[in-house]
């Protein structure tokens, strides 16, 4: 081992478990590329003035999360916490959403940082999936994210998650709202900081987790029984359209997101095998971020589906992804002569677009045929002096290990049928 250490809240991926984690990776993406949303790629930091008034200033993630620095030029910058702000701003500074082709469907994969308490399922560096679709207010939308997560989830055999449903309101509501719910919170037993909450962000005192403060919230006024019918009726219709197919949600008028850009619909996919960290994705509308950070008024939907807690999600179920070895076919010669011809061999196979992997280093065949198990290849080329006088090299299948000879220039077309 060496001197360091991955820091702290962080872990590596190292093969063979990676695999499994890009698989996921991949097929989180999956639906959303099938569903007609493209590939979006910004930078790991922004300015961090974007999360400041985007995310929101009252937010842990703002005030208590964010890795803040500042460059030698004097730019304070922030690794991103979370990937909204940055596709809706790279979507505005390219100016799709003027291109007359509403919704802009984006869906992205990448690094996400927190400086959180590190424990199982929270970590200081993670990764999402996440998709958003930007300047569109229609239900049919919101229901479509909410319907690709659960097929994505599903599609890797998850069964143990629950879909948890809500509305925040929108801008006509949520006032009057707040000031219900101020009043109430205002009349309760409650430490100073939660006080100040109060103030700043009341609907965030509604997520406390102590039973202290839950025990007092029982009669608190629910956002649910203030909407304005304008957003009772969309509300209404997502629920229509998703129990139309068939996905099972639950109603949960207390979820309430860490972010402050929601409003409308907003929801959370939880695995009751994860523990404390039970969320494994979230999303929902923001239909006043884009004015928020400087943009026209784009009513917009999405969401990011955490992979670190998908894979955790997986071993809580006991599902073990049938990921293929990445190596078909591996390569052993046997002395210098041998090496130099399996070596061109390797790189024609490669070529054709048949993954194969070579022993380097010169050594014995035993060690050599040891490593072409463990690559999971299904077939060993294996190559002495007599063969290559012979023009031939020993295909040797890894499972039956019956071996015969093949000619050198046959060993593509071989290889390429036995492989389908
Ligand atoms: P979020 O709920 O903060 O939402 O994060 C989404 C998911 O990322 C979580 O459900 C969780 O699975 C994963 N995640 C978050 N923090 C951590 C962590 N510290 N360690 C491991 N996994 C974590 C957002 O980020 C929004 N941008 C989602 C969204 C997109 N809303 C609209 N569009």
């Amino acid at each position: 081992m060496s001197t360091f250490t991955a820091p702290k809240g962080t872990y590596d991926l190292i093969p063979p478990t990676s695999a499994a984690f890009l698989a996921v990776r991949d097929a989180l993406a999956a639906p959303l590329r099938a569903a007609g949303y493209g590939y979006v790629e910004t930078p790991g930091f922004e300015d961090v003035e974007l999360f400041a008034r985007g995310v929101g200033e009252s937010t842990d993630i703002v005030t208590k999360e964010m890795y803040t620095l500042t460059t030698k030029g004097g730019s304070e910058l922030a690794l991103r916490p979370e990937g909204t702000a940055s596709v809706l701003r790279a979507a505005l500074e390219a100016n799709l959403h003027k291109a007359g082709n509403l919704p802009v469907k984006l869906w992205y994969s990448g690094s996400y940082y927190r400086y959180e308490r590190p424990q199982k399922g929270r970590y200081r560096h993670f990764s999402q999936v996440g998709a958003e679709a930007i300047g569109t207010e229609d239900p049919a939308l919101d229901a479509e994210l909410i319907l690709l997560a659960d097929q994505a989830y599903r599609s890797l055999g998850l069964t143990g998650f629950r879909i948890l449903l809500n509305s925040l309101g929108d801008r006509e509501c949520r006032p009057a709202y707040r000031a219900a719910l101020q009043d109430f919170l205002r009349g309760l037993d409650l430490d100073e900081e939660t006080r100040r909450r109060i103030e700043i962000n009341p609907l965030r005192v509604l997520d406390d987790k102590r039973a202290e403060v839950q025990a007092q919230l029982a009669g608190a006024p629910l956002l649910r029984d203030h909407l304005c019918e304008a957003c009772r009726a969309y509300h209404a219709e997502v629920r229509e359209l998703l129990t139309a197919q068939g996905v099972a949600f639950e109603d949960d008028p207390r979820l309430v997101r860490g972010l402050d850009y929601y409003t409308r619909t907003t929801f959370e996919f939880v695995h009751d095998g994860l523990g404390a960290q039970s969320a494994v994705g979230g999303g929902g509308r923001y239909d006043g971020l884009s004015e928020m950070i400087g943009g026209p008024a784009l009513p917009s939907v999405g969401w990011a589906l955490g992979v670190d807690r998908t894979v955790l999600a997986l071993e809580a179920e006991g599902i073990t992804l049938d990921v293929p070895p990445v190596t078909s076919v591996y390569a052993v010669p046997l002395g210098e002569e041998a090496r130099k011809v399996l070596f061109a061999v390797v790189a024609d196979l490669r070529r054709a677009g048949i993954a194969t992997d070579f022993a380097y280093g010169g050594r014995g065949v035993k060690s050599a045929m040891k490593s072409a198990h463990r690559s999971g290849a299904w077939f060993a080329l294996v190559a002495g002096g007599r063969d290559l006088a012979d023009g031939v090299v020993q295909l040797k299948n890894m499972e039956s290990g019956e071996q015969e000879p093949v000619a050198l220039d046959a060993v593509v077309d071989k290889l390429r049928s036995r492989l389908g």
